[in-house]
């Protein structure tokens, strides 16, 4: 079997950390450089490859060769031309991401090659900041900060009167997927009941947990804390919407660090401005860069912050641990796991 691994000036020797997979037998692992020839769409080289795709670009005929001569091909984010796949030898794409639009999909299903990637690969530093926006929002952590570095010492927040804490409040987790498993399992820990909302989590693996299953307004109804963690899709955008404020108690605050068009912004900054809810914590928003004048300045019961759930600086090695187990299975035991095109 040979392994090709793509790598590009900014991470060859980290990706040369895939030769590990020659400790199977009759496995040769080969280190490519990228080569592709810049085409003219003006277009910086991930919008090309998210809008326009893998052939949009221009390769040398020896790369594609190259590629083509593999039976798995290991790439981060080199885009791979479907010409690869054209003498029948590629088995399988492995891409170090979540998004798979280095490999044109449907031309990777006609040639039958399975597309591989690195699912829940910002689990943990997505659900760890989200436990600090909880905590933060809650505890006025961020507020007090921002209040001393203006040279106030204010020890009467407005939260002041409902500021509770993790131990026995209700945390509501709307999405137990890799990253809301995660916050729940941390409020679990805290003491905290964990209710969950996920239509597609049988209720009683959720149940199996010790965590409360429930519908949507159910949980919004009883949470103090609310995590949302499902993923916009045409059918879950804006979700949470007015309905579901109304329904919360006046003391509950929502966190979001997944997307913003899950939750109607005119409803939450309505919920805000009214103190209909408790307060706010959000890391996305509709337009980012969020704009200097916009409308959460002087809200005195939001934290935000500027989309960094998912930034640490290890997260190669956190996305070549999945790819790197994913693969070597298919040497040990002869299945794939993270099919993204089955
Ligand atoms: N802020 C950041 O930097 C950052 C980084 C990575 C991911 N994210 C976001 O975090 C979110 C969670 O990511 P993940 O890796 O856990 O996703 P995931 O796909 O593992 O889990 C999503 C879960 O939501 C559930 N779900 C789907 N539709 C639902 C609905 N209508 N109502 C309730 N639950 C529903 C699914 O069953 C699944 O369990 C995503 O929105 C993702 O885009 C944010």
């Amino acid at each position: 079997m040979k392994v090709v691994v793509i790598g590009q000036s900014r991470n060859a020797q980290k990706m040369a950390r895939f030769k590990f997979l020659e400790q199977n037998p009759g496995v040769e692992v080969e280190m490519v450089d990228e080569c592709v020839i810049e085409s003219n769409t003006g277009l910086l080289r991930n919008h090309q490859l998210e809008r326009m795709g893998p052939d949009s670009f221009e390769y040398t005929p020896e790369y594609i060769d190259k590629l083509a001569s593999a039976n798995v091909i290991i790439t981060a984010m080199a885009p791979v031309p479907s010409a690869a796949f054209d003498k029948g030898n590629v088995e399988a794409v492995c891409i170090l991401r979540s998004g798979v639009e280095n490999v044109d999909l449907d031309k990777a299903n006609a040639a039958g090659v399975k597309v591989i990637n690195a699912p829940g690969r910002l689990a943990v530093p997505v659900s760890e900041y989200t436990v600090g926006l909880v905590i933060a929002e809650m505890k006025n952590i961020a507020r007090s900060y921002a209040r001393c570095a203006q040279g106030i010492w204010d020890n009467k927040l407005p939260n002041r009167t409902y500021s509770i804490n993790l131990k026995g409040a209700s945390v509501g987790i709307v999405g137990l997927g890799a990253v809301g498993s995660r916050v729940a399992k941390v409020m679990d820990a805290f003491e905290a009941n964990v209710l969950v909302y996920d239509p597609y989590v049988p209720q009683e693996a959720i149940t199996a947990k010790g965590y409360k299953a429930l519908s949507l307004e159910e949980l919004c109804a009883e949470a103090d804390v609310i995590c949302v963690h499902f993923r916009l899709t045409e059918e879950s955008e804006n979700l949470i919407n007015a309905k579901h404020f109304a329904l919360m108690k006046k003391t509950a605050f929502i966190v979001n660090t997944a997307r913003a068009g899950l939750i109607e912004e005119a409803a939450l900054l309505d919920a805000l401005r009214e103190h209909k809810i408790g307060g706010a914590a959000l890391d996305v928003f509709h337009q980012e860069p969020l704009p200097k004048e916009n409308p959460y300045v002087g809200l005195d019961n939001c934290t935000w912050t500027s989309h960094l759930a998912g930034d640490c600086s290890n997260i190669f090695d956190i996305t070549f641990d999945i790819v790197a187990e994913c693969v070597d299975k298919r040497f040990k035991e002869g299945v794939w796991t993270n099919v993204v095109n089955r």
